[in-house]
């Protein structure tokens, strides 16, 4: 199949009306877009990215007051933060409609609804009568894209179109939150930062480890690259090591193997930068790559979570 990668939400919104599968931007990672309302389209997207049926997908919607056609009800907690935070990168897991196919929730009663910020996203959703399904468009398992071309690297030859909408402002994917024993529990660390999100709502629980069934495919061993990561910094010099710092290179480690997240120590730039030096340096002629933990706040949190994953 040939992939075409452009702008043209024309073509992208019929493809989608016809069951295809179309790659889309958003503010956090790109995504693998189906008719979230078709269980046949739906099912290419776990062919094509060689994805395990028990990991449930994401439904992305247009607007706010588009989601009560998908869940139950709307917990007022969660009304507050789809307030404050939407479009932007927050999914909250909420008790589904039967409109919802089972295949996209991997058979749970429940369902991730997100609204992306991303113009072109937007102006798609806008214009189509679906929502749409969408998991990080990279084979299973592997780091997540955040230009275009990391798309077509991964995916060239299996879709028919990526839209290109640049790079990814923020980075990491959405912070996912749901109800559990009546509390705002986190499931997975990401783009809406804890410390912003209780801000609004008050304390939240975290549940993020992978062997907590309430978060299906989070797995430990995620985001990695095909190069062993070991975090921390090497204890000795190597020419065949690779270094992801967060400010500043080290002595110890051939200067163009290294990649650093954000001179400056901003940890927004860090989250936005992760995923690309990541697949920069596994491109590299390195056998293993070094990554240092960020501090332990904000989308450093985020980034961190992501890392260990990649190391696990
Ligand atoms: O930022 C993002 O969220 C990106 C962009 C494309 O929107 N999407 C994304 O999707 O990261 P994905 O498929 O890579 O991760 C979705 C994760 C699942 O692995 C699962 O952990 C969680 O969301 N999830 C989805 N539905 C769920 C549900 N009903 N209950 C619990 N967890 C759910
Ligand atoms: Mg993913």
């Amino acid at each position: 199949m040939k992939t075409e990668i452009g702008k043209n939400i024309v073509i992208a919104s019929s493809l989608l009306s016809q069951g295809r599968i179309v790659a889309i931007p958003t503010e956090t990672v790109y995504g693998l877009a189906a008719n979230a309302l078709d269980p046949v389209a739906v099912a290419t997207i776990f062919e094509v990215k060689n994805r395990p049926f028990f990991d449930p997908l994401i439904v992305h919607c247009p607007s706010a007051d588009r989601i009560a056609d998908y869940v139950e009800s709307i917990p007022f907690w969660a009304n507050q933060l789809f307030e404050q935070f939407s479009p932007g990168p927050l999914t909250i897991v909420l008790k589904k409609k039967s409109i919802i196919p089972d295949i996209v929730t991997a058979g749970l009663d429940t369902v991730g609804i997100r609204i992306p910020n991303h113009p072109l996203t937007l102006e798609l959703l806008a214009k189509l009568d679906f929502p749409l399904a969408a998991p990080s468009a990279n084979p299973f398992g592997y780091v997540s894209p955040t230009t275009a071309n990391h798309v077509f690297e991964q995916l060239g030859g299996k879709i028919p179109y990526i839209i290109d909408g640049g790079s990814c402002t923020v980075g990491v994917e959405s912070t996912i939150i749901t109800e559990v024993m009546g509390k705002p529990t986190v499931l997975r660390l990401g783009g809406t930062s804890i410390e912003t999100i209780e801000e609004v709502i008050g304390k939240v629980d975290i549940q993020t480890s992978s062997s907590k069934p309430s978060a299906p495919g989070m797995l430990d061993s995620h985001y990695a690259p095909k190069r062993k990561v070991m975090l921390g910094r090497p204890d000795k010099s190597s020419d065949t090591a690779g270094f992801i710092g967060f400010q500043n290179e080290i002595a110890s480690i051939a200067k163009e193997h290294q990649r650093i997240l954000s001179p400056s120590g901003d940890l927004n730039e860090a989250a936005r930068n992760i995923f690309s030096v990541l697949r920069e340096l596994d491109a590299m002629n390195v056998d293993i790559i070094y990554a240092e933990l960020l501090p332990e706040v904000g989308l450093g949190r985020a980034v961190n979570d992501r890392l260990k994953r990649a190391a696990a």
